[in-house]
């Protein structure tokens, strides 16, 4: 066990689980056997699931009610058969399709009927897990059955909608969509999911920066050198091809986890943690990133394909699609000036890796002749977002002994290794604060604008930069590292 002292003097805002009905369309797919219902199900064992809480499944596929848990039931891995039963009872399922009113007539009913056994508010949360150019029609089909109307007064029940991403594929697609969900709900009744903003390291990067005073005096130009951000995967596309070579990593990665990361990890002090007084400095730090220089793009931004991703199962043999991207940016605004933010991403490396490294400068002068100041390991202070969510700080220290010897000590901790530390997944947080009604963690509409306004651009220009190959378990392409090394730096 490591040697932490922690949470001595806790602060903890209790959850209530409220009341309600989640609506799952896309039930029968990919991310809802594999996330969805199993973070349901540890919210349930964890007692966060109100106990009047239902849980309604939609798709095409036919199934019944027995049929559907059957196809749940090797995804929840953890606790009893009880507990898996109990669970499962929870749980319906209504066949139908998309373009057919009558299928959320009958949803409709079906709540209603559900809904009747409680003298609780009929709190509804419609999760959208299909392919994002369903969501106008199915939004619609919602709308036009009243279910998205939330009644007058503080106690009337509410009605949100978890949107999955993409969030459009550029900038005018992404602004469609938006008045599309706005003709029909209020902003506040949207959930757009990022899930990197329920990985606990993430949130945490509010924490260690607002609820501490020694990071923040030094979270400037005047201390930091530079900031590198990386989410580095060993998987490929895993039959997700059809989407990706629409995609691609820009879009797949940039346009949402990172952009989101690199906004916390950036952004001022908000005036307060309430969700939207957060959401409005995380929109000003990206209005605050400096448009890329379309004349000098290949000076700043790489792009990569792994080698062997042509022949990948529905690939085509001529694909331009990046599994690769590393960029640098910079903010403009007086904290950042000068500040170099690295950010890369790609599939099919080396090492499966999320981090944000911030590095420090050096010291000024060193009295450790005959040490230089400037041949000292720079401090460096890590947010390990994954795989072992954590953090560490790299300092310069006297090693054990005699003789006067300094070199980089590291001071870590693993949230695993912590009191309650063990496996609380993104989704598990994003699906509790969709069905509270907390948007903290969830992109809002001028957020993915402005995000999208800096990308746009860059899409626009993208098949004028190199398509650079890399061996698969790689670190990426070489020219990534040329990217810092014009800088006299290196990637961690
Ligand atoms: P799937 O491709 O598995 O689709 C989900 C379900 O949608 C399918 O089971 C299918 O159900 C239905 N569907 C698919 N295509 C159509 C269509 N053309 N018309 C009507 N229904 C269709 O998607 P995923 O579960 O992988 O992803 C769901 C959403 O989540 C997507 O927006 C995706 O981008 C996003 N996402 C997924 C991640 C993942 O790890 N899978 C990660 C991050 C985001 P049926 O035929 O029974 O109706
Ligand atoms: C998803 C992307 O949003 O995030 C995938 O669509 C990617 O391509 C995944 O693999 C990475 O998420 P995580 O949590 O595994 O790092």
């Amino acid at each position: 066990m490591p040697d932490v002292s922690y949470y001595r003097s806790n602060f903890c805002v209790e959850i209530h689980p409220a009341p309600g009905s989640l609506v799952i369309f896309g039930a029968s797919g990919d991310l809802a056997k594999r996330k969805l219902f199993p973070a349901l199900y540890h919210l349930f064992r964890r007692g966060l699931l109100h106990e009047d809480s239902r849980i309604v499944g939609c798709a095409r596929t036919s199934y019944s009610d027995d049929g559907f848990r059957d196809h749940l039931r090797p995804f929840l891995t953890a606790g009893t058969d009880e507990q898996r039963n109990a669970f499962l009872a929870k749980i319906h399922y209504i066949a139908g399709d998309y373009p057919d009113l009558d299928f959320y007539r009958r949803l409709d009913r079906f709540l209603d009927k559900l809904e009747a056994k409680s003298d609780l508010p009929a709190n509804r949360t419609f999760y959208l897990a299909m392919p994002a150019s369903l969501y106008p029609a199915i939004i619609d089909k919602l709308s036009e059955t009243g279910m998205l109307t939330e009644g007058d007064g503080e106690d009337a029940p509410w009605r949100h909608v978890v949107l999955e991403k993409p969030f459009g594929r550029d900038f005018e697609s992404a602004e469609a969509l938006d008045r599309d969900l706005h003709s029909h709900m209020r902003e506040d009744q949207i959930y757009r999911i990022d899930h990197y903003l329920g990985k606990d390291t993430v949130q945490n990067i509010l924490m260690l920066r607002f609820a501490n005073l020694i990071f923040e005096p030094i979270w400037n130009s005047q201390y930091i050198d530079s900031v590198q951000l990386t989410v580095s995967e060993t998987l490929g596309v895993e039959g997700r091809a059809g989407y990706y070579e629409q995609a691609g990593l820009l879009r797949d990665m940039f346009q949402n986890h990172m952009l989101e990361m690199l906004s916390l990890a950036a952004m001022e002090m908000p005036a307060s943690f309430s969700p939207d007084d957060v959401r409005d400095e995380k929109v000003k730090l990206i209005k605050s990133i400096r448009p890329f220089d379309l004349s000098e793009l290949d000076r700043v931004v790489v792009r990569g394909q792994y080698d062997g991703y042509r022949a990948e199962p529905g690939v085509s043999p001529e694909s331009e699609t990046e599994t690769y991207v590393a960029a640098k940016l910079e903010i403009a605004n007086w904290r950042w000036a000068g500040v170099p933010f690295y950010l890369r991403s790609g599939k099919k490396l080396g090492a499966r890796k999320s981090e944000i490294a911030i590095v420090f400068k050096s010291i000024p002068h060193s009295i450790f002749t005959p040490i230089r100041a400037r041949d000292m390991q720079p401090d460096t202070l890590v947010l390990n977002v994954q795989p072992d969510e954590g953090m560490e700080l790299t300092i310069q220290a006297k090693q054990p002994g005699p003789k006067l010897c300094m070199g980089g000590l590291t001071l870590s901790f693993r949230y695993s290794d912590l009191p309650g530390g063990e496996g609380f997944d993104a989704y598990e947080r994003l699906l509790l604060d969709a069905m509270l009604g907390d948007q903290t963690l969830f992109i809002r509409s001028d957020s993915i604008a402005e995000s999208w306004r800096l990308f746009t651009p860059l899409l626009e220009n993208w098949s004028k930069l190199p398509l650079e190959t890399y061996a698969p378990g790689s670190d990426g392409p070489e020219r990534a590292g040329r990217l810092l090394f014009a800088d006299s730096r290196e990637w961690r």
